[in-house]
């Protein structure tokens, strides 16, 4: 069974995500890291993130790797942390927007997706990565609530770069954010985690007796 979790920067969604997996003993898949491993690796490189092409050749020939603990390789590099600096938060969006990049990563995701239950998260993922999925939701937050939950994730960053990162990644993301018609949308901005995963388990217990 393939549960999809889609929905802006800040809803929520890696947390819930993870959590949900390891309640389900589902496998995780976090295609947000795929992107930024990409893009970390384009930035050691030097490439032009422009240049749609060489992305998508990079990306098929460094596929990125997800080892048992959870940790994120490309190109024989572990960059579980250097994928979430600020560097490459703002470029994230300008490599994943390329067709052609999308095209390689997606098939991808497909494979990584294809065997057993697991818990697939992005932005895409209802719509165009596993439209099939047993179980789609969409989480949302207010704002404000996800501009705080950023700070708790990136205590570094000052207070005009979070708006200016949060605009930025919501309109960057905005095309590729439309929830799946047949999606449960979720409000997280009250809600604690594990009431969220709750929810959500009781989607996937109801699909699995139907
Ligand atoms: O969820 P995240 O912040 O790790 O995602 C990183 C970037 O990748 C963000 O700009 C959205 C983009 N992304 C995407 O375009 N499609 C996905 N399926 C997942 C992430």
């Amino acid at each position: 069974m393939v549960v999809a979790i889609d929905g802006p920067a800040g809803a929520g969604k890696s947390t819930v995500a993870r959590a949900l997996a390891e309640r389900l003993g589902f496998r995780y898949l976090d295609t947000g890291a795929m992107y930024r491993a990409l893009t970390w690796l384009a930035m050691k490189r030097g490439l032009d993130l422009g240049d749609a092409g060489a992305l998508a050749d990079l990306a098929r020939e460094q596929p990125v790797l997800f080892s048992e603990d959870g940790r994120v390789w490309i190109g024989g590099t572990d960059i579980t942390s250097s994928i979430r600096e600020t560097r490459v938060d703002r470029m994230v969006p300008v490599v994943a927007r390329h067709h052609p990049v999308r095209e390689v990563m997606r098939e991808r995701q497909r494979e990584l997706g294809r065997d057993g239950d697991v818990v697939i998260e992005g932005r895409d993922i209802g719509t165009v990565v596993a439209p099939d999925a047993a179980v789609k939701v969409f989480l949302v937050a207010d704002r404000e609530e996800r501009a705080k939950r950023r700070i708790a994730e990136r205590p570094g960053i000052g207070a005009d770069a979070l708006a200016t990162d949060l605009r930025l990644r919501d309109e960057s993301d905005a095309a590729r954010m439309q929830p799946a018609p047949d999606a449960t949308e979720i409000d997280t901005t009250n809600l604690e985690v594990e009431d969220v995963v709750d929810r959500i388990e009781a989607l996937v217990r109801e699909r699995s007796a139907a």
